[in-house]
């Protein structure tokens, strides 16, 4: 880098006003870089707040329709789907989740008849399914990999028939971005976009959506750190990246998202392939409880989501999308 003295330099100079500093900035925030994750569950109600998520509620699919619309109005062009099951539809194997007509293949189907170009991103996992919480099989209370990827692959194609545009495979077994490419090509579904969780934290910053879900309650007081990556590690998320991009990635994530920033970096540095960060339920909660108790400026928020693509990323899951989207536009 240059070697820059004083007083030929002041750095203050190009920050004197907000048009200046607009136009020397190095990275840019816009309605394009986010994807508003959604709640919806099989209820009378329309909409029900989430206690542990301000701001923040589940939908019916009435309900759904109409937050994708005001999403499509402010400009906001891609969803994540996440169902909140009934406790009585859970069972071991997760079996509801090969149901083509749970809520959550209503979901796609219903948004892409309504909005074709909306982008559906649907979750790969069976978390939501299982009467343990866990993302996959239990056999001798431990997570059977290789049968847990038997299921997986069957849900991937379940959900890419039903109008999933992207499949993020979000449990971390080993090897499920290769059986879910597999199946895709070999029934046709070429340009079905994989977006893998490639490294993703056991991390306490789930809380929020564990219990928006209802997968909490099942899950107690255990941990999927028999899968789920140790937050101590970087090398391991190169590594995990790289599998995943060759087993058949188009887009690799990384989550929690704040505090895991130096992955994001490494990985965008590493691969140069398009890298999204997951800003999860804890780190939106934390933010979010905080600007509407008045602790913290609402712009706090946008700080947090600016961080992200400065770190690397090309697009950020966030709860806070619609909210953002508005700051944006006005
Ligand atoms: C399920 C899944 C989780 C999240 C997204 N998909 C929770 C988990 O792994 O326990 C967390 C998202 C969030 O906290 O916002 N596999």
């Amino acid at each position: 880098m240059i070697k820059r003295t004083f007083p030929q330099s002041r750095l203050r100079r190009t920050r004197m006003k907000g048009s200046l500093r607009d136009l020397v900035a190095e990275n840019h925030l816009s309605t394009n870089d986010l994807i508003q994750p959604i709640f919806i569950a099989d209820q009378t109600e329309k909409k029900i707040e989430i206690p542990s998520m301000p701001s923040i509620y589940r939908h019916n699919l009435d309900s759904l329709y109409a937050e994708t619309e005001e999403l499509i109005n402010k400009g906001i062009k891609s969803v994540a789907i996440f169902p909140a099951i009934d406790a009585a539809k859970k069972d071991k194997n997760g079996s509801h989740a090969f149901d083509d007509k749970n809520i959550v293949c209503l979901a796609l189907k219903g948004l892409a008849e309504r909005f074709p170009e909306v982008i559906k991103i649907a979750d790969v996992a069976l978390d939501p399914y299982t009467d343990h919480g866990h993302d996959g099989v239990l056999v001798d209370n431990n997570v059977d990999n290789d049968q847990t990827l038997e299921l997986l692959q069957d849900q991937a194609m379940l959900l890419a028939q039903s109008g999933a545009d992207v499949l993020a495979p979000s449990d971390m077994m080993d090897g499920r971005v290769r059986v879910i490419r597999n199946i895709l090509e070999s029934n046709g579904f070429v340009d079905t976009v994989i977006l893998s969780y490639a490294a993703k934290y056991a991390s306490s910053f789930y809380g929020p959506f564990r219990a928006a879900v209802g997968s909490s309650a099942n899950l107690g007081k255990a941990s999927k750190k028999t899968y789920q990556m140790n937050f101590a590690n970087l090398d391991e998320a190169l590594h995990e990246t790289a599998m995943d991009i060759e087993e058949g990635a188009d887009i690799v994530m990384v989550k929690p998202g704040t505090a895991y920033l130096d992955v994001v970096h490494a990985i965008k540095c590493e691969f140069q392939i398009p890298t999204f960060v997951y800003q999860v339920s804890g780190e939106y909660s934390m933010l979010q409880l905080s600007i509407e108790k008045g602790w913290l400026d609402k712009d706090v928020m946008l700080e947090s989501l600016l961080c992200c693509k400065r770190a690397g990323a090309d697009a950020i899951l966030t709860y806070a999308a619609k909210q953002i989207a508005s700051e944006l536009n006005s």
